[in-house]
């Protein structure tokens, strides 16, 4: 029986190779905590192998202070997985036959002991060989959470901090602002560590929803942050005194042109009187050029004022001091304050102006 199945490994193996060789030559494997390895080994017979096959699988842990364990074996047509503690009902021949010159094992639910060297050795007397491979077990970013380190006031310095719970190094942290359109501000960040952002002289620019990417080479965590600038508490008042100041400036500036703007007209009215007496005066435009340079000084006005303030301070009032004047105008319909979203301001080309300026506006009345 030995002798026949000698002779039908001898015919099957002859011209495959001389000596017992293990084919297989990939020789580092890297995965995730929790994953399955399969560590190949693939070998062929030398016609002068004659002895019955033995397949042993040993690992040498990362930690060179202990021994070397036997994991699995293939010995007299049985395997013996009974060795390591560590590694029971975890590895397993991966072929139904290994001795049709398939070696390989796989190793389920990766622990981080599992890292070390592994070596596959066929012996097929007098044919020996055997083959190292290197196994990493990587844990994957997780738990990762994102926070801010400081208040959050204008004008105040803050940090936005990222923290990977658990993650193998190296770690890659990536911060981005959202939407990804949006353009992030002109912050610091850290050179040693780029897990945090630091924010100086805070203004609302930075107001918004921030992600933290955190990278390592077998996974990918992230956590994402709104930040909210908010002006400081105890100088609020001082900040409704100045957004009315700038109403009141506003409405002022408004009433000038207005009048300026109509005086211009009868002027030019008188001329053309004077100029032609016998022909038919058209009907004033005034009105019409005087609601254009109207609106034209409003939005400026409105310029000075960032987005995010119309928003944060009641809408509703700052948009009744322009609309009230319009209701006297008559040729209102083409401009309509109340339906200038904020984010159309800045689209019309508004420039924010932080806060701080505006105090400084409203001072001045
Ligand atoms: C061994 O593990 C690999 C993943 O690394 C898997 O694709 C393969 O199906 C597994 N083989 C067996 C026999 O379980
Ligand atoms: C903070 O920013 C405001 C507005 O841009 C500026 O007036 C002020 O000087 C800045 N303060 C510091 C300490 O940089």
């Amino acid at each position: 029986m030995k002798l026949l199945l000698g002779v039908a490994l001898l015919c099957w193996t002859a011209d495959m190779a001389r000596s017992m060789t293990i084919t297989t030559t990939e020789g580092m494997f890297e995965k995730a905590k929790g994953e399955t390895v399969h560590l190949p080994c693939k070998f062929t017979i030398a016609p002068e192998d004659q002895e019955p096959l033995h397949i042993e699988w040993i690992k040498s842990p990362a930690d060179n202070q202990k021994a070397d364990q036997e994991i699995i074996l293939y010995s007299g047509g049985n395997i013996y997985d009974i060795y390591s503690e560590d590694l029971k009902g975890r590895v397993y021949f991966t072929s139904s036959d290994p001795k049709l010159g398939d070696a390989s094992i796989n190793i389920t639910n990766l622990q981080l002991s599992d890292v070390g060297t592994y070596q596959c050795k066929v012996k097929k007397l007098p044919g020996v060989a055997n083959k190292k491979m290197q196994l990493s077990v990587l844990v994957k970013p997780s738990g990762t959470r994102c926070y801010i380190d400081g208040s959050s006031e204008i004008g105040s310095d803050f940090k936005i901090r990222c923290e990977s719970g658990e993650g193998s190094l190296p770690l890659y942290y990536e911060w981005q602002k959202l939407p990804n359109t949006e353009k992030f501000p002109a912050v610091s960040f850290s050179d040693l560590n780029p897990s945090i952002i630091s924010v100086r002289n805070a203004t609302t620019e930075y107001s918004g929803t921030y992600s933290c990417t955190v990278k390592n080479r077998v996974g990918v965590d992230q956590c994402l942050l709104r930040v909210n600038v908010v002006p400081p508490s105890n100088t609020a008042g001082t900040i409704a005194g100045a957004v009315i100041g700038t109403l009141c400036a506003l409405l002022l500036l408004g009433l000038l042109i207005f009048c300026c703007c109509k005086k211009h007209k009868e002027e030019k009215y008188e001329k053309e009187v004077h100029h032609d007496i016998r022909e038919d005066v058209p009907p004033p435009k005034s009105r019409t050029s005087t609601a254009r340079s109207y609106i034209g000084s409003n939005h400026s006005s409105l310029g000075s004022m960032s987005p995010s303030n119309i928003e944060g301070y009641s809408k509703a009032q700052y948009n009744q001091v322009p609309s009230e004047d319009f209701d006297r105008t008559p040729q209102s319909p083409s401009f309509q304050p109340t339906k200038v979203a904020a984010s159309n301001l800045s689209r019309m080309g508004a420039i924010p102006v932080m806060i701080p300026a505006q105090s400084k506006d409203g001072s001045i009345v």
